[in-house]
């Protein structure tokens, strides 16, 4: 086991030809600042980061600011002074379809100000989910901690859903919601299928003299780095250049590391606790920021919980030096990471920065693309809100409305087989995207308001064996397809005959009566969700200007 933990251990020396990014190079950045009513903006406050209003992301929630005492307050920065609540449905989502798809790797980044919005001074606590799978609670506990919670995602489906789940009489809400791609090598685990994610337990940059993070522009991939301090350490600092390596770290965080005083017992340690059935992934990140003169060394080895991790690391002179395993460290409610000095070397250890995430596992599937977008389509043409938002297939008690899916297996998304949208006052023709709905059995579009023919399409659709026309006022004849299949017994076709001059059915009559009635287009307003964040280890930091202090919870 000992052997297995070194052999799979890497070392990432530095890529020679450090790129310099553009400053606003801001590629495939979504940047919501939730609840902004007025014009999108970039953010020159500290990150030069464009931010728009999540029009187009969310359907469901009320927009609102915080408390005035903290809109004029300066250094609050503007995307915290605004939020979405979502006092309708115990299940609110954002969904994002980012450009690379699902073949793409992205930071995903909530955030949470309370702000005392409602003016009650009870700060919710709710669940956060991605797609079918629960992320985080978050835990609000006072007005201005804003809670942070970051995952690094591959999702299975083209559409990324973050969900903010009603757990506990306070509504949830969201302030800032984010997401970065990333390089596809960049924290790749060996993590069996079910595929896992990695969210954050902590990120520090090792500076003792100031308290605030670092982030975009300083980071190309807007990592929140927050700075940390450990007790009887001392800072070192280059003003030169650092060689970056395909992890990254900014510039700014690698130019400065913690070692121990001499009076110490020449160690550096970091720990934490969590829950045993937590799996991490530890990233250290290395420079040497002196100059080492002939007769000096800087040689030491990475212990965890008393085991040997990696041994005989000397950083490289101004070149970042990452420390990783693409599988999760043994499992331990406590955890110590130590350096200690090997005994030939006359330099303690240092430490510029170090990562650390917890595995999260996506067992389910999400439902097919074509399916999911086929509903969207749907959604948006018969102006249907219910509860349609996030995955259309679940989790079971999150299903949609009206919709029924097939089984969900590892080998399988799950196919959207039955929907019903009977009664819902649908106006206008049968939606074309039905037809992309392959998988479908059952098509229930009876007592709407329908008309127009009826199309050849749904004689093609395979699977299908029932379909319920009846109430609505489809022009005649209908496809020859779809008689045939009628009468051959194949599928089950329920529908009025207009062409027949006695009207046999009720809904003929009423039709006759309120000719031409002007229907608006009304969806229930039934069970809106969303979700958003909880509350990891991670940190809560106090305002995030960058002269102020933060508060963040780790090193025990
Ligand atoms: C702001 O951004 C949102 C989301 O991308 C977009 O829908 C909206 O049109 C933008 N507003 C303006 C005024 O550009
Ligand atoms: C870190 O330390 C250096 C030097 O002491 C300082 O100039 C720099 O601004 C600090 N800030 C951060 C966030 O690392
Ligand atoms: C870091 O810790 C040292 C000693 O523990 C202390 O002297 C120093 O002020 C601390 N720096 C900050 C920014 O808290
Ligand atoms: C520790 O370092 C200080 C100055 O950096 C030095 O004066 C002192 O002698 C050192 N103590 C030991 C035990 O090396
Ligand atoms: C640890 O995690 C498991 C599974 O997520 C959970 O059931 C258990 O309650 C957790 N224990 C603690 C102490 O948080
Ligand atoms: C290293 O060499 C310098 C002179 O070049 C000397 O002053 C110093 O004491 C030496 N240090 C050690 C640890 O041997
Ligand atoms: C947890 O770590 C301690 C040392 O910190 C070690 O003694 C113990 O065996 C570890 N437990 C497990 C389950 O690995
Ligand atoms: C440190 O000691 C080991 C043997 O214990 C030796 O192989 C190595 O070369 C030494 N390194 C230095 C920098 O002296
Ligand atoms: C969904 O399937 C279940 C059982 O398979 C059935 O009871 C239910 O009526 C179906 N719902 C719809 C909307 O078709
Ligand atoms: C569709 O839903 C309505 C009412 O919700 C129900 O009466 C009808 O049986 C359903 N249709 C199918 C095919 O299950
Ligand atoms: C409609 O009714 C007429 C007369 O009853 C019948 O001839 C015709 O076949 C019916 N059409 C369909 C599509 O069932
Ligand atoms: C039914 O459709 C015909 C044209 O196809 C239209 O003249 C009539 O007004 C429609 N009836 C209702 C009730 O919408």
């Amino acid at each position: 086991m000992f052997n297995y933990f070194l052999l799979s251990l890497i070392l990432v020396f530095a890529l020679p030809q450090d790129v310099t990014k553009a400053q606003n190079d801001q590629p495939g950045f979504i940047s919501i600042d939730c609840g902004l009513q007025g014009p999108n903006y970039t953010d020159t406050d500290i990150s030069d980061m464009y931010y728009t209003s999540d029009t187009g992301f969310v359907d469901s929630g009320v927009s609102r600011s915080v408390s005035s005492v903290y809109v004029s307050d300066s250094d609050i920065t503007q995307q915290l002074k605004t939020l979405r609540y979502f006092p309708e449905g115990s299940r609110n989502c954002y969904t994002l379809r980012p450009v690379q798809g699902k073949e793409g790797r992205y930071l995903i980044r909530a955030r949470f100000m309370y702000g005392n919005y409602d003016g009650l001074n009870q700060p919710p606590t709710f669940d956060l989910y991605i797609g079918l799978q629960y992320w985080e609670t978050v835990t609000i506990t006072a007005d201005t901690l804003v809670a942070r919670r970051e995952i690094i995602h591959s999702p299975s489906s083209e559409y990324i859903n973050v969900c903010l789940v009603k757990t506990s009489p306070g509504i949830p809400f969201i302030t800032t919601l984010e997401l970065r791609p990333l390089p596809a090598e960049m924290y790749e685990t060996k993590v069996p299928v079910p595929r896992g994610s990695l969210n954050l337990f902590f990120r520090f940059n090792m500076n003792a003299s100031e308290d605030y993070y670092i982030r975009f522009n300083d980071d190309t991939y807007d990592r929140f780095w927050t700075a940390s301090n450990l007790t009887d350490t001392i800072q070192l600092s280059t003003e030169r250049p650092i060689v970056s390596n395909i992890f990254a770290p900014p510039q700014l965080v690698m130019s400065t590391a913690l070692t121990p005083t001499n009076t110490s017992d020449g160690r550096l340690r970091i720990s934490w606790v969590t829950n045993i059935t937590d799996k991490f992934f530890l990233y250290l990140h290395f420079a040497e920021l002196e100059l080492l003169a002939p007769n000096q060394s800087r040689t030491f080895d990475i212990i965890i919980n008393g085991i040997p991790w990696y041994r005989g690391l000397t950083p490289t002179y101004l070149s970042t030096n990452t420390i990783y395993d693409t599988e999760p460290l043994p499992s331990n409610t406590t955890n110590e990471v130590e350096l200690v000095k090997t005994a030939n070397s006359t330099l303690l250890p240092l430490l510029n920065a170090i990562e650390l995430y917890a595995l999260i596992e996506f067992p389910l599937q999400e439902t097919q693309d074509g399916d999911v977008a086929a509903m969207l389509s749907i959604k948006s043409t018969y102006n249907l809100i219910q509860n349609w938002q996030g995955d259309p297939c679940g989790p079971e008690s999150f299903q949609w409305i009206g919709v029924n899916c097939s089984a969900n297996d590892d080998s399988n998304a799950p196919r959207i087989t039955s929907l019903n949208l009977s009664s819902k006052k649908l106006v206008g023709s049968i939606a074309p995207a039905i037809f992309e709905l392959k998988a479908l059995r059952t098509l229930d579009l009876s007592n709407n308001n329908l008309g127009g023919t009826v199309p050849e399409f749904l004689a093609e659709l395979q699977s299908l064996t029932v379909l319920k026309l009846k109430g609505n006022n489809f022009s005649q004849p209908f496809p020859q397809q779809l008689l045939n299949k009628a009468n051959s017994g194949t599928l089950t076709f329920e529908y009025d005959n207009s062409s027949d001059d006695v009207c046999h059915s009720e809904s003929c009559n009423n039709k006759k009566k309120k000719k031409s009635i002007v229907v608006p287009i009304a969806a229930a307003v039934g069970g809106v969700l969303f979700i958003i964040c909880a509350s990891l280890l991670a940190f809560f930091i106090i305002r995030s200007r960058k002269p102020k202090g933060m508060q963040f919870q780790i090193l025990s």
